[in-house]
């Protein structure tokens, strides 16, 4: 088990590189089954989630080597079994996007229901409907979700949810199915379209992405391709709230500034400067943090992922805040830790108001999910004293060397392995 020891009260100062984004990736890994010959994938993040990602293709046959830190290629034309069992799915949420891209290349898949972030209930009965109107049959039964097809037609699909995940699969079943496909309520998120992106650069026929129509002319062949991962906006957004905490001046690399527009939004509003540049953001502090109230959206509205790193910002700002959680049912875990370091938070349901308390002092805590995490960390960057955060492996999944990225823009920050038995959980 290991930790991060943060010495809290540096200014962040410097320049800081953003990796490709996870959620794009947990989506495009999976996608390469459907190629019909060998793809490179560049800008791939060094996280364990696409650790675990590649290592599912590699269990079922794929070829999967590594060029360098950031580049793979995957020949997924070997593979020959179209079963993902519990031990690998439970590790990782988005490996639901291997029933679209297993049921869209070989008409069947067999993958253990998923596991990932414990954000409250996460149904997946928009995935299912959109593999059924396609003419999948779906069953779950101890614990795994069979889905199967003879044939695959194109149909009218309709979300009653805007989901991401629901909106990748039905892409990932649709792009070699008969006929067209419409995706009508389809989610927007930079990183879907970045999947429609990727697989047309392979010769599929998808229009719409980034919009809430979707429309896929299902084509028979699936060229290889050389792709590189749009960079992570959530990483990005990450970074640039640290900079505010710790009231420095960060620029940060390898962004696409329209993904990042709702989260500038919101800094300006608290009184944090950003500039925006071609494929970087500078973002500084040079006067008070004021009060704001944030909702979280679907797409172009305020990012979820950011949601417990922008609470943390307003811990340090002047006046009383609420931030309403807009997408999952219990994102307010981590409000408990970021308590244990002087925090004045309530949470009522999917609200929380914040009393702008100005200061934190660092505490031991314990990440409950990955974006928690990140905002412990930043809870502990900005704070006074040594903040001690377990479970960072929960960070890990989602972050690309975040530590030392952190202390290349000067923070205390070191990663420290707990002798087993002396976690606090474990005690
Ligand atoms: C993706 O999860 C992301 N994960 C999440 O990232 C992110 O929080 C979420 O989208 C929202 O942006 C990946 O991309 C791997 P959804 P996903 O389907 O696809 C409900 C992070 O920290 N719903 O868009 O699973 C659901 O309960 C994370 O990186 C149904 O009701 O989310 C939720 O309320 C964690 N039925 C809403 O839709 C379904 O069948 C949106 O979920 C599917 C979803």
């Amino acid at each position: 088990m290991d930790k991060f020891v943060i010495k809290g009260g540096i200014p962040l100062r410097g320049t800081v590189e953003i990796s490709g984004a996870k959620n794009a990736a947990a989506a495009i890994i999976p996608a390469v089954i459907l190629s019909d010959e060998a793809c490179v994938l560049e800008n791939v993040p060094a996280i364990s989630d696409v650790s675990i990602a590649l290592r599912m293709l590699y269990e079922m046959g794929a070829q999967v080597e590594t060029i360098n830190r950031t580049t793979y290629r995957i020949d997924a034309t070997t593979i020959n079994n179209y079963v993902v069992p519990y031990e690998m799915a439970r590790k990782m949420r988005a490996s639901y996007y291997f029933l679209g891209s297993l049921l869209g290349k070989f008409g069947h898949a067999r993958v253990s229901m998923p596991g990932g972030c414990p954000l409250g209930s996460r149904p997946i009965d928009q995935h299912l409907k959109a593999f059924s109107s396609l003419g999948a049959e779906c069953t779950l039964d101890h614990g795994m979700v069979d889905v199967a097809a003879e044939n695959l037609s194109g149909s009218q699909i309709y979300l009653d949810v805007v989901s991401v995940g629901t909106t990748i699969n039905a892409i990932l079943a649709a792009v070699k199915a008969k006929g067209l496909t419409i995706i009508e309520n389809a989610a927007r998120e930079p990183h879907v379209v970045d999947v429609a992106n990727f697989l047309n650069s392979m010769g599929a026929d998808i229009m719409g992405a980034g919009t809430d129509v979707i429309k896929i002319r299902g084509v028979n062949y699936l060229r290889g391709t050389t792709y590189s991962i749009i960079p992570d906006q959530i990483e990005a957004g990450t970074f640039m709230i640290a900079a505010a905490a710790t009231k420095g001046d960060v620029t940060v690399t390898n962004v696409i500034p329209k993904h990042l527009e709702a989260i500038t939004a919101k800094l300006e509003k608290i009184g944090v400067n950003v500039m925006e540049y071609d494929e970087s953001v500078r973002v500084w502090v040079d006067g008070p943090l004021v009060k704001t109230n944030v909702k979280t959206q679907p797409h172009p509205g305020f990012p979820t992922d950011m949601q417990p790193q922008i609470a943390t910002l307003l811990t340090f700002a002047e006046g009383t805040s609420m931030v309403t959680e807009g997408i999952w049912e219990d994102r307010f875990r981590y409000v408990d830790e970021l308590r244990r370091m002087g925090a004045d938070i309530s949470v009522d349901g999917k609200v929380a108001v914040i009393e702008g308390t100005g200061k934190l002092m660092g505490a031991p805590v314990r990440a409950c999910d990955l974006r928690a995490g990140a905002a412990l960390i930043i809870a502990g960057l900005a704070a006074s004293g040594t903040t001690e955060i377990e479970d960072i492996y929960h960070v890990e999944r989602g972050y690309d060397s975040m530590e030392v990225k952190l202390r290349a823009l000067g923070a205390d920050i070191v990663k420290k392995t707990i002798p087993s038995g002396l976690s606090r959980k474990a005690i």
